[in-house]
């Protein structure tokens, strides 16, 4: 099983963490059926992305990539994921085997030596999107000029047929289902011949046999999943042998392309057997759109586990939204769940049950009545948890992790309002009672038993510390969940000490307290943050809103795009000039301006985070290009009654606003 590998520009955030967490809980489950698993993590190391980010930090690539493959590793660390392999793309045991992919594609035929060209920005290092005529540069304005590079080209032409009969035979090698039809389509459609080095780029492994080349840095990376194993030029590891191909690559949708087209395609061409499903999750947004460091809108994943630990982590992110969809991060949302679900539900009902066990019954598990003395009530219980443990298992076979919470959930549920149906602490005084007493204090710790199990690959640390406290000695790790059978607490046995495992969060004092020490608060209201901004390269800088582009900047223009949009859908956007009359700070908000601008036909008022970038004074008198139909809202107790467009430029996402260089009349459609 294989997790992406991650670029080292920067520090791991939020979405990142999704996919490693998933990973994690998936192989914990397989190693909990019994599993022979590896899993394999690691990071991508190369390309110009790593080149620039390191130029920019006056440091080496190499010490960035040490520096933030280190803060991958403390990361997964603090989250408890437990990785078999690390793989980082500089170290050279990955070389070797990547010059040997290179090689047998090469020599396959699969690869031949060409031109690439294209419009290129000299000052700026970057190539322009393909035209006609010579465009702007898009972030310095300068005319680009034609270059054409000599490059090795993939012949990914010569796989289309080959692919799509893969894909017809292995109807579950792209999932879900969705991604498979849009990546059909895609390569349906036809597909060109892919450029698989640079000369530009110093920073990548070279070109066997042709040292003025480095290889294109998707190439280089994706051969990590294997020489992660021990895949190598000489003798591959027994490792390798017994591990590829990989059972499931999880990845997120940005990068299907990547892994379900040109993978498959370098596998084949290499003669290595295809991984058997690539399995595509949606994204994490915040504040409407995609969290990504270039939009400045990520949340930092340290901070969540400083204030609630790795078990609410690994759970919310695995609960809240059904996997392959896309979920909106909010702090409200996530300590709704730390206090509705974990402190709640399941923390409750383990208190409360034991709680009375260690009264009533001297900190011994009491003994339940046999079958025949049973109620009706009891054995439905029963029931619902063996039932649980069949619909858990189809959920998680199918990786719909939501859903197998849930089924657990609903039995947490039943257990509570079995307590409270049958009411044991009235029982507490009455000796006659004491069977009825212990059979349904019996009952709920056998159901904490087994959520306890079915729980255990996303709350490993707090279902450790849930099964020390029903005193249990087994190794719960060793527990096999396809083996689960009632009655499986030993009666008679020592409970732990008892102590709560999920305390219940004030949600004013701890989101306050966590805006304050992140700074967050402007974020969270900055209007800038509202609009999909630019492309993670970070000289890069595009017009928004505009549809988010690729992860890859290096993929250019083989890299994959995002859905287009119909000129109806872009039709309901009222873009219009306007003109500045007056603009002042907003006080104690250090990004936002108050405009005031005439849009032809009224005046209105327009809150934009452009303070740090323009003074007020500045503002007065410009035209301005606004979305005049956005519905109005609030920030900072004021209405702000459309939005302002701005080029976001460079990593800090310095906003560049869009004018025009003719006079142009206020009120004016943009169309
Ligand atoms: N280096 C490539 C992968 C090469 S694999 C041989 C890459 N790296 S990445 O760091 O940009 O992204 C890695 C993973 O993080 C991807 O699966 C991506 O989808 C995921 N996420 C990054 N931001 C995300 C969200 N906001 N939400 C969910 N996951 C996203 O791509």
């Amino acid at each position: 099983m294989t997790t992406p590998l991650y670029y080292v520009n920067a520090k791991p955030h939020l979405g990142h963490t999704y996919t490693t967490v998933v990973a994690d809980c998936l192989s914990r489950f397989r190693r909990m059926l019994g599993d022979d698993v590896c899993l394999l993590t690691g990071t991508d190391e190369h390309g110009q992305n790593i080149e620039r980010a390191a130029a920019a930090l006056e440091i080496t690539p190499k010490q960035l990539a040490d520096r933030n493959a280190a803060e991958y590793q403390k990361l997964w660390a603090r989250l408890g994921i437990e990785y078999d392999q690390f793989i980082r793309t500089t170290e050279s045991r990955h070389y070797a085997g990547a010059a040997e992919v290179f090689k047998r594609a090469f020599d396959s035929g699969a690869i031949y030596k060409g031109e690439y060209s294209g419009w290129y920005c000299i000052s700026c290092n970057l190539f322009a999107p393909e035209s006609n005529t010579p465009p702007n540069c898009e972030v310095c304005g300068r005319p680009t000029e034609r270059v054409t590079e000599e490059s090795y080209f993939f012949r990914l032409s010569d796989f289309q047929q080959a692919l799509l009969d893969h894909y017809e035979k292995n109807p579950k090698f792209i999932m879900p289902v969705s991604r498979r039809n849009e990546v059909v389509n895609f390569v349906s459609g036809g597909l060109k011949d892919l450029s698989i080095s640079r000369t530009s780029v110093k920073w990548g492994i070279p070109v066997p046999g042709d040292k003025n080349h480095v290889i294109y840095v998707w190439f280089d990376a994706l051969v990590g999943y294997l020489t992660g194993i021990g895949f190598g030029a000489e003798n591959s590891s027994e490792q390798f042998h017994k591990y590829w191909p990989a059972q499931i690559q999880l990845v997120g949708k940005d990068i299907i392309r990547f892994h379900t087209v040109y993978w498959p395609a370098f596998l084949m061409a290499a003669g290595l057997e295809l991984p058997r499903q690539v399995f595509a999750h949606g994204w994490w947004l915040k504040d409407e759109v995609k969290m990504s460091k270039s939009r400045g809108n990520v949340i930092d994943p340290h901070v969540l586990l400083t204030h609630f630990g790795s078990d609410a982590v690994r759970y919310f992110l695995l609960r809240e939204v059904p996997f392959g969809l896309d979920g909106t991060f909010s702090y409200e949302a996530f300590i709704q769940r730390v206090n509705g679900d974990l402190a709640n539900d399941y923390g409750n009902l383990v208190s409360r049950t034991l709680t009375l066990i260690s009264k009533n019954f001297g900190n011994l598990m009491p003994y339940p009545s046999a079958i025949e003395g049973r109620t009706s009530l009891d054995k439905e219980v029963e029931a619902t948890a063996l039932a649980t443990v069949e619909t858990y298992q189809a959920h998680m076979g199918n990786l719909a992790f939501s859903n197998a919470l849930e089924s657990v959930w609903e039995l947490l549920a039943r257990a509570n309002r079995y307590l409270n149906e049958s009411a044991p602490w009235a029982l507490t005084d009455n000796s006659k009672e004491r069977p009825r007493l212990a059979t349904i204090l019996y009952t709920a710790a056998e159901v904490i038993r087994i959520a306890t199990v079915l729980l255990t690959p996303v709350l490993p640390q707090s279902c450790r510390r849930v099964w020390e406290q029903l005193g249990l000695k087994i190794p719960l790790k060793l527990q096999r969940i396809n083996e689960i059978k009632w009655g499986g607490l030993p009666v008679g046995s020592s409970l732990g000490e008892l102590s709560p495992i999920f305390p219940r969060l004030d949600k004013k004092i701890v989101i306050e307290k966590i805006l304050q020490e992140t700074g967050d608060e402007a974020t969270v209201k900055d209007p800038e943050l509202e609009r999909p901004s630019t492309t993670s390269h970070p000289k890069s800088a595009k017009i928004q809103p505009v549809a988010a582009p690729a992860s890859e900047p290096e993929a250019g223009r083989n890299g994959p795009q995002e859905p287009k949009i119909t000129i109806d859908d872009f039709a309901k956007v009222e873009l219009r000039v306007a003109q500045v009359i007056s603009a002042e700070r907003v006080p104690g908000a250090d990004k936002l301006l108050k405009l005031t601008v005439d849009v032809g036909s009224e005046v209105r008022q327009i809150l934009a985070g452009i303070a740090k970038a323009y003074a007020p004074e500045s503002m007065v008198g410009r035209k301005i290009v606004i979305v005049a139909n956005l519905q109005p809202r609030k920030m900072r107790g004021l209405e702000s009654n459309g939005m302002l467009l701005a080029a976001s430029v460079g990593d800090e996402g310095r906003p560049v606003l869009a004018t025009f260089l003719e006079d142009v009349p206020n009120g004016a459609r943009l169309k």
